[in-house]
Order: C-alpha cells, then structure tokens, then sequence
C-alpha cells in the first residue's frame, strides 16, 4: 500500500469527537446522553441571516472575491467600529470559518520548524493546525487554581527562542472560559513587542463576557499595528456553525497579502453563507443580551452544581460558555468512556470531553474533563447528578 505521511500520521484525533463511537453504540443500546463534550449551542439563529438567504435571488450560485464580499467586509468593519476597534475593510479577509483563518495565519507567519507559544489548556485544534503547518506548540500552562489567567510574562520570556514566531491566545477562552483583561493583554503586546513577535487573538467569544467584564481585543491596543492578528468567526456568535463564515483581520498590510494568497488557492469563501452573515450583522442588541442572560443562567448554575460535588475542583468561566473542571479520577478518557458504555441513570447518561487533549505538555490535565454549558438549565442540572452519582461508584 502507498504510505501515508508523517504529518497524516501525526495529526492529532479530536478529543472531543474521539468517543462518538462510544455515544452511537449507547444510543443504539437505547440510553440517552446529555451531550456535554461539543461546543455547538442549541441557542437558535438569528431568523434575519436565514431569510436572507431564502430571500437571494441570485441565479448562478458563482465564486465571491478570494478576500469575500465588499459589502460583507465593509459592513464587518462598521461591526468593529461598534465594539470600538477601528479597522478598514481591506484590513479583512473572510475566510471559511475561524478555522481556515488560523490556517491562513499559521501559513503566513511560520515555516517548518517555527515555534509557537500556547497558554494551555487549549482549543484542541490548535495542535491539530499546528501539525498540519509542521509548526511546534510551545505549551506555558495556566492553572486551575488561577482559574486559568494569563501566567507570569516571565513564563513566556523563558520559552522565546530564535525559532519563536508568535504567541496565540483565545479570548475568552475555550476551554477555560477566562476573559483576559486589559492588562494581560498590555502584557502580552509588550513582550511581542520587545522580541518582535505576532500576536494572534482568536477572539471567536468576544460577545460571551459575564459579569459585567467588557472584552478588551488586540486590536484595540495601539503599537500593536505590526504585530496583531485576529481570528473571528459567526460560529458561536449568532450560533452559525454549520455557516463555515470567519475571518482573518490585521492591520499588518503584508500579513493580508499573504494570507489572501492563501485565499486564492482555496478561491472563495461560501457565497450563500456571505449573505446569511452579513445578514446577521443587522440582529439586534436585544438578541445578544438575552443569549447571554442565558449563558450566564446556565454557568451559574452548573458550576454551582458542580461545586457541591465532593473532589471536584472548577474554575468559574468569565466568558465563552466552557468550563474545565478536576475530577476524583486518574484518567478522564477512561473515566469519560466508561460513563458511555457502562453508567446511566433511568438510561440517561453524560458526555464530556477529557481535557488530555486541550494540553500539549504530556501527561497534563489527566484527571480534567471540559464541559460545554450548550444545554438548557434543566439538562444540565440532570447531567450534572448523573455526573455525580457516576463519581460515587465509578473505580479507576
Ligand atoms: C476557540 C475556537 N476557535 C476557533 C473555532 C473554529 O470555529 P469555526 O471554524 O466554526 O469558525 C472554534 C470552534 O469551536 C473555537 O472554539
């Protein structure tokens, strides 16, 4: 047989779809399972992005700009105006979902062999587009105990290398839920400054900030002109995942560049999904403050279900809708399956992601799972005891 590359064969598994199996056999068996591992909202989509789409009148479905629409990215533009970052369309280039933006980002700042720094637990993927850009994760850990905030600067000064390209962060984080503060960002641009790194913000959650807390963006943080690049995504925003609508914003005119040539290879972002997006651009305030009230409802009262649980550790989210949380147990993976084949409560039972996968330093965040609040209050109070009963019997 032909073989397969190194890179193909490195190429990490999800840990958050690795145990689909386990959850299809125990649908089969007749269980139910309160689907706690993925972050896809059950919140609905704003009516206008899909009417808009009914309402096309366009007959050839044909390619859009490389870069997208004109329209789309000036009315994108005004969106950040709104949240007081102040770019130029052509600062923009719409992408296939966030994830091809972190692609196109990894492509146009490293080579083979670079390095990039991760405070983990992170977005799993980002091992995932790491391998594919043969680039190396450099982990700097952030702690439960901390609830996940920025680690010490001197941390990341330590881990700067010549091969050193750019230091990532997701804020606010999946799967930490920390909203990074206006500080630890002042941080962040001084050290990329003082070496001359990137600095990318995967800024996805930027509407999911609680408590009051307003969130602070690269972008807004002046001298960082050269240096910011920011990942964004209708995803979770106006729950439009299966859209596939991101984009790629830096004010490094050179980073455009070549990120769009990245963009012409691939030709063209979606065109209907362009028109549901720029759509969604029009939902009201009003939407936003209701999703987030729910969120807001949901971690309340998940972290204090959790919390009443003996052994188990959580750090309260500030943002996104994720929360990583230390369980009794050795092995999550194990811990996690096990909940699929063998527990179930009235033949209900609970899926989580085992955190092992959101870090890059072996060996790490083991005895984590990370739980998606994506259910309504009444599930997750349900998973939550079904959870807790699981602990009580459950033997590594
Ligand atoms: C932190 C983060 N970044 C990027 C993405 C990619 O999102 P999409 O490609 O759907 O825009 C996700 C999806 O879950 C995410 O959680």
């Amino acid at each position: 047989m032909p073989t397969i590359s190194k890179k193909g064969q490195l190429m990490p598994q999800s840990p958050i779809r690795k145990l689909v199996p386990y959850a299809e056999q125990a649908e089969k068996m007749g269980k139910s399972i309160y689907y706690l591992n993925i972050g896809q909202p059950d919140i609905k989509t704003p009516k206008i992005a899909l009417q808009a789409v009914k309402d096309s009148t366009i007959d050839v479905l044909a390619y859009s700009r490389s870069e997208g629409s004109e329209t789309y990215r000036q009315k994108i533009a005004s969106y950040y105006l709104n949240h007081d970052i102040q770019i130029h369309h052509d600062d923009i280039i719409v992408t296939t979902g966030g994830s091809e933006a972190l692609l196109f980002a990894f492509g146009s700042i490293m080579d083979v062999d670079d390095e990039i720094i991760i405070p983990e637990p992170f977005y799993a993927n980002y091992n995932g587009f790491s391998t594919a850009s043969g680039v190396k994760v450099v982990p700097v850990i952030s702690k439960i105990e901390d609830n996940f905030a920025l680690p010490p600067i001197e941390a990341f000064e330590k881990l700067i290398t010549p091969k050193t390209k750019a230091i990532l962060i997701c804020n606010p984080g999946n799967p930490t839920g920390y909203l990074y503060s206006k500080e630890e960002i002042e941080k962040l641009a001084e050290i990329v400054k003082k070496h001359d790194l990137f600095l990318i913000a995967d800024e996805v959650y930027r509407e999911f900030a609680y408590d009051g807390n307003t969130h602070y963006s690269i972008m807004q943080e002046a001298g960082l002109e050269e240096h910011a690049i920011m990942i964004d995504s209708v995803s979770k925003r106006y729950s439009m995942c299966g859209a596939r609508i991101g984009c790629l914003v830096s004010k490094n005119k050179t980073v455009i560049a070549t990120a769009l040539k990245f963009a012409q290879a691939r030709l063209s972002p979606p065109t209907l999904a362009q028109i549901a997006s720029e759509a969604a651009l029009e939902t009201p305030q009003s939407y936003f403050d209701a999703v987030i009230e729910e969120y807001v409802d949901r971690r309340n009262t998940l972290i204090s279900e959790l919390q009443k649980i003996d052994g188990v550790k959580v750090a309260k989210p500030k943002g996104a809708f994720y929360c990583i949380a230390e369980l009794p147990v050795k092995n999550s993976d194990d811990f996690a399956q096990w909940l699929l084949e063998h527990f179930s409560i009235d033949n209900e039972t609970v899926m989580v992601a085992p955190a092992g996968g959101f870090y890059s330093s072996p060996g790490v965040g083991l005895n984590q799972i990370r739980i998606a609040y994506v259910l309504n209050k009444e599930s997750l109070i349900k998973a939550v005891t079904i959870l807790r009963e699981a602990l009580k019997v459950y033997e590594d």
